[in-house]
């Protein structure tokens, strides 16, 4: 059985929706604190919080997991800025319990949801795993702390991890079902897209980087795409694979401007963007090469065009204006 930590999340939950696709048997553990219940549309909950080991014990306990995958933490660059102790805790203190109530259960296989912001400013791109790994925020940190920490466990006790590094998550179920719910909502496509909509403000951070229109570039990520790499992971590890980093992204690239632009082809509305100074801190270009997840993991994203990202999360935003709450 398969514990995923953080599955009431925004990615959490549409890989919930993809292990019940697949027929594996599950439990989500989940604080709710950043994730909704109506996302799991009843799948099987343990309410716990990785900063309490016996909360956890009690997810484990009398249930035969041979895998987590593990999403759980806090995700906002700003707030790591602000925050660290905070996020030091949750992710990476809250990650050392729960791999130490796995390893009392006897789990040896580990799927870690990692991020592009291990790596810092791009040396080349697009960047691959080896890649210098110089985090130049908080939460990068956290997460490259996680990685060391799972490559220490295998050595000294065998737990077999993949790290995969996403880039920006993006997308959200085709069925409609799931979508991304943050507050606040910091994420490119959907501030744009909340923008056309009228409900939220947008403005484009610097229009003269070095990049063919003067805005930065991203590599973005249908968030199915992303659970399907997770469940390649699972395979991976069961079949007795060794420990893993792979980079998640879709290895093109777009600006800030064709994603809006992409906006407007979609949904038929107005952005109407106003250009604002350059953020301190922002790369020109983050644009992975993903290789690896595809030789190692079988990966086969069905989704690495904009259009579909933009027309499934415009369709979740537009039906559900007020997100899981109704
Ligand atoms: N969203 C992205 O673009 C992106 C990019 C790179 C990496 N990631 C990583 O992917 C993972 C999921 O991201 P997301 O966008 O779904 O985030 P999210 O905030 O939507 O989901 C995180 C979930 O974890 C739960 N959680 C947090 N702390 C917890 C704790 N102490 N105990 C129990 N549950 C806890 C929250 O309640 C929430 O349901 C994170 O680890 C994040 O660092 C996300």
């Amino acid at each position: 059985m398969i514990l995923v930590a953080g599955g009431a999340g925004y990615i959490g939950s549409h890989m919930v929706k993809r292990l019940e696709q697949a027929g594996e048997r599950f439990v989500v553990l989940d604080n709710l604190e950043r994730g909704h219940e109506a996302a799991l549309r009843g799948a099987s909950l343990v309410k716990a919080d990785l900063r309490d080991p016996h909360s956890l014990r009690a997810a484990f306990a009398r249930r035969d997991i041979d895998v987590v995958l593990h999403f759980a933490a806090y995700i906002e660059v700003g707030e790591s800025v602000q925050e660290p102790a905070a996020f030091w805790q949750n992710n990476v203190v809250g990650t050392f319990n729960l791999l130490e109530v796995a390893r009392e259960a006897g789990v040896q296989q580990f799927v870690f949801s990692s991020t592009a912001a291990v790596y810092g400013e791009p040396v080349r791109t697009p960047m691959d795993e080896d890649h210098p790994t110089v985090p130049t925020n908080p939460y990068g940190e956290t997460k490259l702390a996680v990685e060391r920490m799972l490559e220490s466990y295998d050595e000294a006790y065998g737990l077999r991890s993949v790290r995969l590094r996403y880039f920006n998550a993006a997308g959200a179920d085709p069925e409609g079902e799931l979508g991304e719910d943050h507050s606040p909502e910091t994420h490119l496509i959907p501030r744009v897209l909340l923008k056309a909509l009228g409900r939220a403000e947008f403005r484009v951070f610097g229009d003269d980087y070095p990049t063919r229109d003067g805005t930065c570039v991203r590599d973005y990520v249908h968030v199915c795409d992303l659970a399907d790499a997770h469940l390649g992971a699972v395979g991976h590890l069961r079949s007795g694979g060794e420990s893993l980093v792979c980079n998640l992204g879709n290895g093109q690239g777009f600006t800030v401007k064709e994603v809006v632009a992409a906006v407007e082809r979609v949904t038929g509305l107005k952005v109407g963007a106003e250009v604002a100074p350059r953020r301190p801190g922002d790369s020109a270009t983050l644009v992975a090469s993903s290789d690896r997840a595809k030789e190692r993991l079988g990966w086969r994203p069905q989704y690495p065009k904009l259009e579909p990202m933009i027309e499934h999360a415009f369709a979740w935003f537009k039906s559900r204006p007020d997100g899981y709450k109704v």
